[in-house]
């Protein structure tokens, strides 16, 4: 079927083609929290050098509970979005002090914290604990509307929850993490907004996007 065939194209394609990145090399989730908190708004080589500092002066979260928030924001000064470091070290705190130190395993129990929205915790849960939760973010979503050909509003809460449980049911047993590795890759280095490269394309064959040339059109995105 088309789901099957994306599910297995897209994880082998990603076991060949993973970039060795910092937080690849670990499967700390205190670690993997603090890449996927850097990468919502920022850029992957923009990213590995603050990644780098951070984690060298904040090794563990007792230290980044512990720090002061100045210290905190001063290591983030130029990724912006501030909000982001002040959330983080207080649902860090929020770690130390109600699961003793140990990031939830749980969708319901993560989903708590400070600044941890449906992507966040989906990517902490299936790349550091391997469980089986999607983590959608927009390169997620270009990818789905185009190779599933959905064409409504990516905007709309209703769209969002429709790809949610469709990037749930594609994940592969036992691959939760390389599985939605492998859909943020090939959302940032394949299905790109403009010009996409479809014919590196693992899963070009039963793209209905390609089909129908609507590769460009999608995802819609209408004014909010
Ligand atoms: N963008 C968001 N999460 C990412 C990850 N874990 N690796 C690379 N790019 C990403």
């Amino acid at each position: 079927t088309q789901k099957q065939f994306f599910s297995e194209q897209l994880l082998a394609w990603y076991r060949r083609h993973r970039r060795d990145l910092p937080w690849r090399r670990s499967r700390n989730p205190y670690y993997i929290w603090i890449s996927e908190v850097m990468l919502q708004q920022t850029r992957v080589d923009t990213v590995i050098p603050y990644f780098h500092r951070f984690i060298e002066r904040f090794p563990t979260m007792q230290s980044l509970a512990e720090a002061p928030e100045e210290e905190v924001l001063k290591l983030w000064e130029g990724l912006g979005y501030y909000s982001r470091a002040r959330n983080l070290q207080g649902a860090v705190r929020e770690v130390q002090e109600r699961y003793g130190g140990t990031v939830p395993d749980t969708k319901e129990e993560i989903s708590t914290l400070k600044g941890v929205g449906p992507y966040t915790s989906g990517a902490i849960l299936s790349i550091a604990y391997n469980k089986p939760e999607p983590a959608v973010d927009g390169n997620v979503m270009r990818v789905l509307s185009r190779y599933f050909l959905i064409e409504e509003d990516i905007m709309k809460p209703a769209t969002r929850s429709l790809m949610e449980k469709l990037a749930k049911e594609l994940i592969p047993g036992g691959a939760a993490g390389d599985f939605n590795q492998g859909l943020m890759e090939l959302g940032a280095m394949v299905c790109t907004p403009r010009s996409p490269h479809c014919l590196t394309c693992p899963v070009m064959e039963h793209c209905s996007a390609r089909d129908a040339r609507m590769e460009e059109a999608l995802p819609v995105k209408k004014k909010a």
